[in-house]
């Protein structure tokens, strides 16, 4: 018999891992739709970084939420108030607003009741922080992806366009970025101990990709084909 969380795949770690390459590209293996929940934070930043509100201030922030949506398209683009805002949400600026609201109650609850309404159709790939310990404890194939400082570095330095910083400095984002993830008192980043953990300090994304793929494959959408 189905069990709800029988249809969800998630994938949990810290920045610059590579998760959101790894779970759109397995959602795109298994013909599911992708999750990206720090896109969904990210959004949030947005809205309260152009907000005349302190987001410290809880009824102001309340207040804000109630007044906002968040919606992802099946295509990976996000919108905020229906606003299409997938490329202004990728800044550094964001990047820091949106690890510190991640903090705060009002924002976790506010997006993971998002979260879980979408989740309740299934056939998704969850990436983010909480998704296997609090989000869908019930999920069937939960994985945690793993990779020093120092790998993780290398890999944003190499993919990161935008900016022109030294690698120093991303390295010391990601550890400030470790720390609150960790340490925060709301839904601390760590494995759910169910979850498959995958250091992949030395595996390419495809490896990572594919050791996914051959534990979630008899999930499929697409049949026996793949
Ligand atoms: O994965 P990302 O860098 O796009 O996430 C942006 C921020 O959101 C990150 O600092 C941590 C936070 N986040 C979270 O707390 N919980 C999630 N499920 C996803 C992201």
């Amino acid at each position: 018999m189905k069990r709800d969380g029988d249809n969800i795949v998630t994938i949990d770690g810290p920045s610059g891992v590579g998760k959101s390459t790894v779970a759109r590209r397995v959602a795109d293996l298994l013909g599911f739709s992708c999750l990206d929940t720090g896109a969904m934070y990210r959004a949030v930043a947005l809205k309260a970084s152009g907000a005349e509100v302190d987001p410290r201030d809880s009824a102001s922030l309340s207040r804000l939420l109630s007044k906002t949506t968040v919606e992802l398209s099946p295509e990976g683009h996000v919108f905020l108030d229906g606003r299409d805002v997938s490329e202004l949400i990728r800044t550094e600026a964001i990047s820091s607003l949106s690890s510190e609201l991640a903090e705060l109650a009002e924002v976790r609850e506010f997006l993971i009741g998002i979260q879980r309404k979408i989740g309740e159709g299934g056939n998704i790939v969850a990436e983010g922080r909480d998704m296997g310990t609090y989000v869908f404890p019930g999920a069937k194939h939960k994985f945690y992806l793993d990779a020093t400082v120092a790998e993780r570095a290398k890999r944003r330095f190499l993919q990161n366009k935008r900016g022109n910083f030294p690698i120093s400095d991303v390295r010391d984002e990601l550890r400030r970025r470790d720390r609150r993830d960790t340490l925060r008192a709301e839904n601390p980043l760590h494995p759910a101990p169910d979850a498959v953990v995958i250091d992949t300090t030395r595996m390419s994304a495809e490896d990572v990709i594919a050791a996914i793929f051959l534990r979630t494959k008899n999930l499929s959408m697409h049949g026996d084909s793949n």
